[in-house]
């Protein structure tokens, strides 16, 4: 993964990327002041305002507002300077990894929020081993430095020992908690001093000479300036330099210390992912790579989200643009039903408002309302019939069977269910003897947020019922052996919504077996989804 020079220059200045962090280091208040800086919104403090306002409107919000989760995931774009940003938001519970998954197939890059009271918490590691998977370029802040944190070696060293990273400050603090003043910037040689009395004001940037400056003495208590000194002198001789081709690679993190609510350290946090980037990167697709900068549109959907617009029943496909300028209006082939598809409407996010997209290019995320044609995976071009690949569909590890409250509203509960596994929030199986749903997910919480957006978006009161089964594999291999074997184990087969066949157990023992006495047939606990 390289920057490259003779990118078109729409394409070169665009910065796709998530933030991931654990519960309540400060994600949101980031992605606030990201948005005031990039000029989406005037003062900090309106996504929660708009979030309440949205709340207001359905239970479901509210659930999400009582339990502290984000659920619905979103991208965001904004101009930073020369940059666009493209910001695309991560559901915040680990409840739901692998819509998680999926949003990190968009991006081309991750920072990492970390509080600097708590170092590396379970969700960070979840989330950065995601990342990891995907070699993407990893940038961390370490926020609520103004509040009592830990040693700053011993941040990075947790950093490093941790989650086996290179670790290269570019940022370094001075004093902590209520002493804390600013911090010392290591590639640019400036003190930058945070303003306590406006959390908005941006900090007071001092050009400084080197570590001998004696301007260092006016701004610095000596105490704190003695201990910078020597904190630096060992930072140079145990940390490493800041490497952008390593850091491009995923092997090495660049640290900025700052605080989020302040403002402090967030620009800076921004420079530095414009200036290093990565652009946006090449996409693989199972025929070849797509480089961004090839002419024809191309992208793919990574996420679907339905009822966005409680007037309308639209759902929307966030689409990556893996390649080319898209214009509005562009007609496109869906490559999976290989039909044409007008894309007349496509949406930009501009933080909580809807935008008409003119246009796009490789590296942007647009969303395409649409009535369920566009499903997670699909890909969309200009005529080639790409399939993109790497976006996994996981085995749900938790299943239940659901039963509509009203036995004869079954029909209805049939499209309720499969809306929701077209947009990937659950997996539905169909069982092929007796009748209901079996639904899968991978975590428990999702059982209650279905109930509540089916009875909300569909007026259908469910109840979700433990199941004989626990377990869930795809089965694939030649189909003469795949009907027979499906046909010997009916009480243990359905179909997911796509109509592919699964496997349903209790026991690891039972997949043991058929491994053992089918090996003709293969038992995966991921599919790929592709077409
Ligand atoms: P999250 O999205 O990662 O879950 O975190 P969020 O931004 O909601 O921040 C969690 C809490 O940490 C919030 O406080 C927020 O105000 C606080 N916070 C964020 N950045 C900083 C910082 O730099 N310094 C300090 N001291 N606190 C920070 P809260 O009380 O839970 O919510 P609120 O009442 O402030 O909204």
């Amino acid at each position: 993964m390289m920057n490259r020079p003779d990118l078109p220059p729409e394409i070169a200045r665009r910065r796709t990327f998530a933030i991931i962090s654990h519960p309540d280091a400060g994600k949101t208040t980031l992605t606030e002041k990201f948005l005031l800086f990039g000029g989406a919104i005037q003062m900090a403090g309106q996504v929660r305002a708009k979030g309440e306002a949205r709340r207001t409107r359905s239970d479901f919000m509210k659930m999400e507002q009582d339990r502290g989760i984000s659920v619905s995931a979103s991208a965001m774009s904004f101009d930073f300077g020369q940059y666009r940003f493209n910001l695309v938001d991560t559901p915040g519970h680990s409840d739901f990894s692998e819509d998680t998954y999926r949003t990190l197939t968009a991006v081309d890059a991750a920072i990492m929020v970390i509080d600097g009271a708590k170092g590396v918490e379970s969700q960070t590691r979840k989330l950065f081993e995601v990342c990891r998977l995907r070699d993407l370029p990893i940038l961390t802040f370490c926020n609520k430095m103004d509040r009592e944190s830990r040693d700053t070696f011993e941040i990075i060293d947790e950093i490093q020992e941790n989650l086996a990273i290179d670790v290269a400050p570019v940022s370094w603090p001075i004093g902590m908690g209520r002493d804390f003043i600013g911090v010392y910037d290591l590639l640019g040689d400036r003190l930058e001093i945070m303003d306590r009395a406006d959390r908005n004001k941006v900090a007071e940037s001092i050009r400084i000479s080197g570590l001998d400056d004696p301007k260092l003495a006016e701004h610095i208590p000596a105490d704190l300036l003695e201990k910078l000194r020597e904190e630096l002198e060992m930072a140079r001789e145990l940390l490493p330099a800041f490497d952008r081709k390593s850091f491009l690679e995923g092997h090495m993190t660049p640290i900025w210390f700052g605080s989020a609510i302040n403002s402090f350290g967030v620009k800076e946090l921004m420079t530095g992912i414009g200036e290093f980037g990565p652009q946006p990167q090449p996409q693989s697709a199972a025929e070849r790579q797509i480089a961004p900068e090839e002419k024809p549109v191309t992208g793919f959907v990574f996420k679907v989200q339905a009822n966005m617009d409680p007037k309308h029943r639209d759902r929307v496909a966030f689409v990556r643009l893996a390649s080319g300028h898209f214009e509005r209006g562009m007609k496109l082939l869906h490559v999976r039903s290989k039909k044409p598809m007008a894309v007349s409407n496509p949406v930009l996010f501009l933080a909580a408002d809807r935008e008409l997209a003119e246009e796009a290019w490789a590296g942007d995320i647009i969303g395409i309302p649409n009535h369920g044609q566009l499903r997670i995976g699909d890909a969309l071009t200009e005529g080639e019939a790409l399939r993109f690949t790497g976006i996994p569909s996981f085995a749900p590890e938790l299943l239940q069977t659901v039963r509509a409250g009203d036995p004869m509203k079954a029909k209805h509960l049939e499209k309720a269910l499969m809306q929701f596994a077209e947009e990937g929030a659950a997996k539905v199986f169909k069982p092929m003897i007796g009748s209901g749903f079996i639904v899968g997910v991978v975590g428990a919480l999702q059982f209650e947020v279905l109930a509540s957006r089916i009875e909300l978006e569909y007026g259908l009161p469910v109840r979700f019922e433990s199941s004989q089964f626990t377990s869930a594999r795809w089965v694939s291999g030649p189909k003469d052996k795949v009907d027979t074997f499906a046909n010997t184990n009916k009480g243990h087969m359905a179909q997911d919504h796509d109509g592919d066949l699964v496997y349903l157990t209790r026991l690891q023992w039972d997949i043991d077996r058929v491994e053992r006495d089918h090996p003709e047939l293969k038992l995966t606990a991921t599919k790929e989804m592709m077409v």
